[in-house]
């Protein structure tokens, strides 16, 4: 398919984004103390084939090797996350010298290949330390955010200008403490609604610890927003449609945006928010960009029985699926653009995150063929060269999976990568999907050669 990208700016961020906890490994290596997905992939029975992340993509000691792929790729940008228990393995308190020492030298390396690092304090992986002490449900984990922050952008601030504070605080709190299947695990409306507060009420303290820190720092937050369609016409389900946007969409963005909690969905949790005076300001700190990251589109009917906000996804029949069995609908990435940049007024946006989900197998010739998710490639990056067409400000596109890596509750089943990773030889093979990637960016004519 040929991809018309004339409207995507000549400076655009071609980029491949991972998390630490899914391809580092070496979980007990150098001072890193476990994080909640330790615990919880260690938990038989929460991940697909007890698969963990001890190993993973063994990152930590081929980081090198996995550089060079980005430069083979000819990608001008990578999205990475920090592990806090690597960092601050007490949580709180002092920096562990080695673990800052890794993430030294993967940003040194990055630049030298003319790679600009993106860097995420929290993708998920809190110390379990912290966890015991309460979590997110603890306000004291804000604050402790905002620590690990300002100890991370002391050192890596004057080389790094892209800090993002949360990956998916939705997943954190609403999969992690609601739907019990991410970790910590639990299934309590009031755990996971104090959970969201203190995660943006952290995103806005560790956005300040980070600018005050490293000066010039350009800092946002990431979300995974969703393309909500009603199921029916039927007035009951447009109003779960209206919920469900409420829940995974606008609680995220009005508070720091500076319009508060959505008033309806205070209603529908009916938990006390843990609100002090000022949290508000400190939630809509000026943002200098915002992140998407975006897999698929939802019809939602209402399910009064289930759990908040009492609206369910639907199985339509005759819509294409990943191996993840996510609708593919490139539509759904446009429709966001378009809605962060008319609803919300930004100036500046990147998808952080979008890629999809397919069993690959590695032919005889030892070459990885995806047709699939090239396609799903090329359709989903023309939906933002038209967002873009459209006004929405788009600076960069993110492709996830630069790996094949550890996919939370689906273990290693569930393959993402534009790189196949063969995780008992650690074997990398460039897939299909990689090289058209790395086509459609040298054809841009951004990438590698801009970044140098
Ligand atoms: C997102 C996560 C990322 C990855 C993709 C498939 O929700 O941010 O770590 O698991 O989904």
């Amino acid at each position: 398919m040929t991809i018309d990208l004339a409207a995507l700016p000549q400076d655009f961020v071609w980029g491949t984004a991972t998390s630490a906890y899914q391809i580092e490994g070496a979980v007990a290596e150098d001072g890193r103390s476990p994080s909640i997905w330790d615990t919880f992939s260690h938990t038989p029975g929460k991940v697909d084939g007890d698969d963990h992340g001890d190993v993973a993509c063994d990152h930590y000691h081929r980081w090198r090797e996995d550089i060079a792929l980005m430069k083979e790729l000819g990608t001008n940008a990578y999205r990475l996350s920090i592990a806090w228990p690597r960092v601050v393995p007490g949580g709180d308190g002092p920096a562990n010298a080695k673990g800052l020492d890794f993430y030294d030298s993967l940003i040194d390396g990055l630049l030298e290949a003319g790679i600009t690092p993106s860097v995420t304090l929290y993708h998920w992986d809190l110390p379990q330390v912290l966890q015991d002490r309460g979590g997110w449900t603890e306000r004291d984990t804000a604050h402790h955010l905002a620590s690990y922050a300002t100890v991370v952008a002391e050192r890596l601030g004057d080389r790094v200008q892209h800090w993002t504070t949360l990956n998916e605080p939705l997943c954190s709190a609403w999969i992690g403490h609601l739907e019990g299947r991410m970790a910590p695990g639990l299934t309590d409306l009031t755990a996971a609604v104090r959970a969201s507060y203190h995660l943006l009420l952290g995103h806005g303290l560790a956005t300040q610890a980070i600018r005050a820190a490293a000066p010039g720092a350009q800092v946002g937050i990431v979300n995974n927003l969703s393309y909500i369609e009603a199921a029916t016409e039927r007035p009951e389900d447009i109003a779960a449609a209206r919920r469900m946007d409420g829940h995974t969409n606008r609680w995220w963005l009005d508070p720091v945006h500076g319009r508060g909690f959505p008033a309806d969905m205070r209603e529908v949790y009916g938990v006390e928010l843990p609100e002090q005076a000022g949290d508000l300001a400190v939630m809509a700190q000026p943002m200098d960009w915002l992140g998407l990251n975006y897999y698929f589109p939802s019809a939602i009917e209402d399910d009064p029985t289930g759990p908040a906000p009492y609206a369910a996804a639907v199985r339509r029949h005759g819509v294409p699926r990943t191996a993840m069995d996510w609708e593919i609908d490139a539509a759904g990435i446009e429709n966001l653009l378009l809605r962060l940049t008319d609803e919300y007024g930004a100036r500046k946006l990147y998808v952080t995150e979008n890629g999809s989900a397919y069993p690959d197998v590695v032919r005889p010739d030892g070459t990885v063929d995806d047709p699939e998710r090239t396609q799903y490639l090329e359709q989903h990056l023309a939906a933002c060269a038209s967002a873009a067409r459209k006004g929405a400000p788009l600076a960069g596109y993110y492709a996830w999976s630069l790996l094949d890596n550890f996919e939370w509750a689906y273990g290693y089943d569930k393959r993402f990568g534009l790189v196949h990773v063969d995780y008992k030889t650690q074997r990398r093979t460039v897939k299909g999907s990689g090289r058209r990637y790395a086509e459609i960016v040298r054809e841009h004519g951004g990438g590698q050669r801009k970044a140098a």
